[in-house]
């Protein structure tokens, strides 16, 4: 049933203690819990007790010692109900599970040989009868017994306590977790791991034992991830004066998990992707992505746990601000304006459409069937670029002030957005009422933006303008608050000091509040170029009327380098518009020599910043295209877009392709690989010079050969790999096969191969995802296997995924249904595919339609995907 956030009510009970028994048996698993309750003082009537319970087979249930039969409780599909309960009492259930059946990853599964759990958001209610909600904690003492050698590593939260040996070979041991916490903090492992230990000696002087448990075969691949973790614990004392508060912290990874990682308290949960890796097994990306993740969770412990969540509607207290949290830890380990570049190209991706889309809502959702649906783009990147704009505009003082106070006052707790923003209100000193809009209105404001200069008083007049759209849901909004970053150029490059509320400075905070409002810079001279949203200072489509030559000109002197690769970005959209339009009135098309010119000059400087340059010569991808029309409202046709971008390519490598060689040998890495900003940027400059000399007819396969027999590191050979898989060449296969025979046993690499096959432009690649779903190393019930072969075809590989007869689309409506039984979660995910079905052309919408309504017949469809198809159909 729909939950809605104007529904919240506290629980009537306090939950003093929670006692639980786990006892690991050949197939299934007992659970003994006992809870602690008492009825509040200020609960209204004595009404019943509920406790959540799903799929749980009840072996026993008392009440202060005494056998209930089974009269006095009724047990649905929600939970349990306890129609008489005394004041104050304590409850005892006893329950069987079956974690080897448990496919959808939810509660405690079994993963490979261990057996692990997750929560987050209701999945405890899957392990025992509890009142699983974010709002009700309780310090916990969980002992665990199981099989000695099967099971030799018993993990909980907390403290380990004394380890017994018991009969028959089995063990037990005892975990208390000190820190009152919510049931989706709650952690178990269970396995055969191996283990390495670190150590951390906190500011506050604790002694922390660090550790990462994996599977035997992959003991070697965890120094980079506590490497990770030491940074990120000297990061948070050092930024945020926020120390580690157990003796021991713990990181499992597995093969087997639905989403990135999860931060239970002490006892981090992690898919395995964000954990190993070495230079022969993982690329810069996957290296950067574990130090990130591991962070994220590591965050966490102050940020989600020591202050958690109200109700599940205010996820993004948690998430957004952690989010923010590790971009500025990434920010200051690698490079931020390259950081800043990659998160807003994420944004753009992934939270504007879904802003635009049928599942629209705001960071702090009003109403939710199933909450897994709603770990969102919005809720968290939307979120932490909300967390941004509260730092730019009171400044960084006061937010570490606000920061400190949200603690001061919060710890312990579970609380609200609205919690978070009065305790930055109060540091600061800063009116933050309309501010809040950010937390109830969805939607991308667009915000318009105009300059006019009166000569003779030599005054700039900058109009900025915004309009907040609807969204299912949501009409007629108000007005939000933008802060815009901006400075100014002139015709030579320098930034301009101009006089700003009686104020001269050479770089502005302008904040927006209201539809519309003029700002004006005194002592400006003509031809001045305003660089605006600086850093992108706002979440929101920005339309300027700046001319190719002004953003020419932004792109090779503006001291901001976002705005540097906005201007790129502006130059080389501009282009593709106008050439699919061309395309549509059937008219030649012609590369236009300014575009040509402005890439070519990066190229040749790309020494100074190759990061940078990497990241303006990357051409947007096809989906970015679908986005950039759909935001235009023009209706999206895939062969137009790819012929268009294909077109624009080929000529661009063709017409630089000495610059692209030259680069190509300017940027090798030599020596042993290293995990450091400036190899990472020379391989990335090396590897888009080698996707540039792909392109080239005739040479561009045998360029690729060359660099796949040079390449030492996983970078390098993925590189490569993804390249020649896009030819039909004998050797493309034997690159194929032997990756395959080297790799066979590593789970992660593997998901490589999968997903470099499923992103071939190769016309008969869906055959081929196929044929692969049969290869022994794909499992429909690994999560990351569906995502790197089905998810990257269906989502990566746009061109090939919109075929007019739909074939695609019926064969990913088959997959959703296949895994509405098995995953719902990653279920859902996929189907969200087709959530812009709107924004295409005939004939690929009502394609798309019909495959939606396909999945939306079937009966008892999960609540995940239900609420998406239903969502999307409207
Ligand atoms: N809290 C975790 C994190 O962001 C993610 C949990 C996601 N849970 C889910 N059901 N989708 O670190
Ligand atoms: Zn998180």
């Amino acid at each position: 049933s729909m939950h809605y956030l104007k529904d919240y009510r506290p629980w009537d009970f306090d939950l003093s203690e929670t006692r639980m028994d786990v006892s690991i048996h050949e197939s299934s698993v007992e659970v003994r819990t006992r809870l602690m309750l008492s009825r509040k003082a200020d609960a209204g009537e004595k009404g019943p007790l509920f406790l959540h319970g799903e799929d749980l087979e009840i072996l026993e249930i008392s009440l202060d010692g005494r056998l209930l039969s089974p009269k006095e409780f009724l047990q649905d599909s929600r939970g349990l109900t306890l129609f008489d309960v005394p004041d104050a009492f304590s409850l005892f259930t006893r329950v069987r599970i079956f974690p080897d059946e448990n496919t959808a990853l939810e509660g405690l599964y079994r993963a490979g040989e261990m057996l692990c759990t997750q929560c987050e958001a209701e999945g405890f209610r899957k392990i025992t009868f509890y009142p699983d909600r974010p709002d009700v904690m309780a310090p916990f003492r969980v002992r665990i017994e199981a099989d000695k050698k099967r099971y030799p590593v018993l993990l909980s939260n907390g403290n380990p306590m004394e380890r017994q040996d018991l009969d028959e070979g089995r063990h037990a041991l005892v975990w208390e977790d000190p820190y009152p916490k919510p049931s989706y903090l709650f952690a178990l492992v269970a396995g055969d791991l191996a283990c390495l230990k670190d150590r951390f000696h906190t500011a506050e002087g604790l002694d922390v034992s660090l550790e990462i448990y994996t599977e035997h075969e992959n003991a070697d691949k965890c120094a980079h991830a506590m490497k990770s973790l030491k940074k990120a614990m000297h990061w948070d004392e050092l930024v945020f004066g926020l120390s580690y508060d157990l003796s021991t912290y713990m990181i499992v990874a597995t093969n087997d998990f639905n989403m990135g990682a999860m931060e239970n308290k002490g006892l981090n949960i992690f898919n395995s992707r964000y954990v190993l890796a070495k230079p022969d097994t993982a690329t810069d990306m996957d290296f950067e992505g574990i130090e990130s993740v591991i962070a994220h969770e590591y965050f966490h412990n102050w940020t989600g746990n020591r202050v958690t969540v109200k109700n599940w509607f205010q996820l993004s207290l948690k998430e957004g601000l952690t989010v923010f949290r590790d971009q500025e830890f990434t920010s200051d380990m690698q490079s931020r304006s390259l950081k800043r570049i990659q998160d807003v190209r994420s944004l753009r991706a992934r939270q504007f459409p879904e802003d635009a889309g049928p599942m629209a809502h705001p960071i702090r959702p009003e109403a939710y069937l199933e909450m897994n649906n709603f770990y969102t783009a919005t809720v968290y990147d939307k979120g932490a670029e909300v967390i941004r704009m509260i730092h730019t505009i009171i400044g960084p003082e006061s937010f570490r002030r606000g920061m400190d106070l949200y603690f001061k006052r919060h710890d312990g707790r579970a609380v609200t957005c609205e919690d978070f923003v009065a305790a930055m209100e109060d540091a600061s000193g800063k009116d933050l009422s309309r501010f809040r809009l950010w937390y109830s209105q969805a939607g991308t404001p667009v915000l318009y933006a105009s300059t006019e200069l009166d000569k003779e008083k030599s005054i700039l007049y900058l109009t900025l303008k915004q309009e907040v759209p609807d969204t299912p849901g949501q009409s007629g909004k108000k007005p939000m608050t933008l802060p815009v970053k901006t400075a100014f150029f002139t015709e030579k490059g320098e930034q301009a000091f101009l006089k700003f509320k009686g104020e001269k400075a050479n770089a502005f905070l302008l904040v927006l509040e209201s539809e519309e409002e003029i700002f004006a810079f005194e002592g400006a001279s003509e031809g001045l170029v305003p660089s605006l949203l600086r850093e992108f200072s706002a979440p929101v489509h920005l339309k300027t009327a700046l001319g190719d030559k002004d953003l020419a000109l932004l792109l090779a002197m503006d001291t901001d380098s976002f705005n540097r690769w906005e201007a790129g970005r502006i130059l080389i959209n501009r282009t593709l518009l106008g050439l699919m339009e061309d395309y549509r009135e059937k008219r030649e098309l012609h590369l236009p020599e300014a575009l040509l010119a402005a890439l070519g000059t990066v190229l040749e400087n790309a020494d100074r910043d190759p990061a940078l340059a990497a990241e303006i010569l990357s051409l947007p991808t096809e989906m970015e295209l679908y986005h950039l029309l759909a935001a235009e409202r023009i209706p999206v046709s895939p062969p137009e877009v790819h012929g268009v971008r294909n077109f624009l390519l080929d000529r661009i490598a063709f017409e630089l392709k000495d610059l692209w060689e030259r680069a190509f040998e300017n940027f090798q890495t030599p020596g042993d690989y290293v995990f450091r900003p400036e190899d990472v940027a020379r391989r990335k400059m090396k590897n888009l010079a080698l996707f540039w000399l792909s392109r080239l007819p005739d040479t561009g396969f045998e360029t690729v050969y060359r660099a796949w027999e040079k390449a030492h590191c996983m970078t390098d050979r993925m590189a490569a790999l993804s390249l020649a898989v896009h030819f039909d060449d004998q050797r493309a296969e034997e690159m194929l096969d032997a990756f395959s025979r080297q790799f066979e046993k590593d789970a992660l690499v593997m998901d490589k191969w999968f997903q470099v096959q499923a992103l071939s432009r190769r016309p008969d690649t869906l055959k081929r995802v196929s044929e692969l779903m049969a290869h022994p190393a794909f499992s429909m019930k690994n999560p990351n296997k569906v995502r790197a072969l089905i998810g990257a075809f269906c989502s990566g590989n746009p061109f090939l995924f919109h075929q007019k007869d739909g074939s695609p689309y019926d064969f990913l409506a088959r997959r959703v249904l296949e895994l509405d039984s098995i995953n719902p979660q990653v279920g859902s995910r996929m189907v969200s595919v087709f959530n812009p079905w709107k924004t295409f052309a005939e004939p690929w919408r009502s394609a798309m339609e019909k495959a939606l309504k396909a999945i939306d017949s079937k009966k008892d469809l999960s609540p995940d995907i239900r609420e998406v198809v239903g969502r999307a159909l409207g």
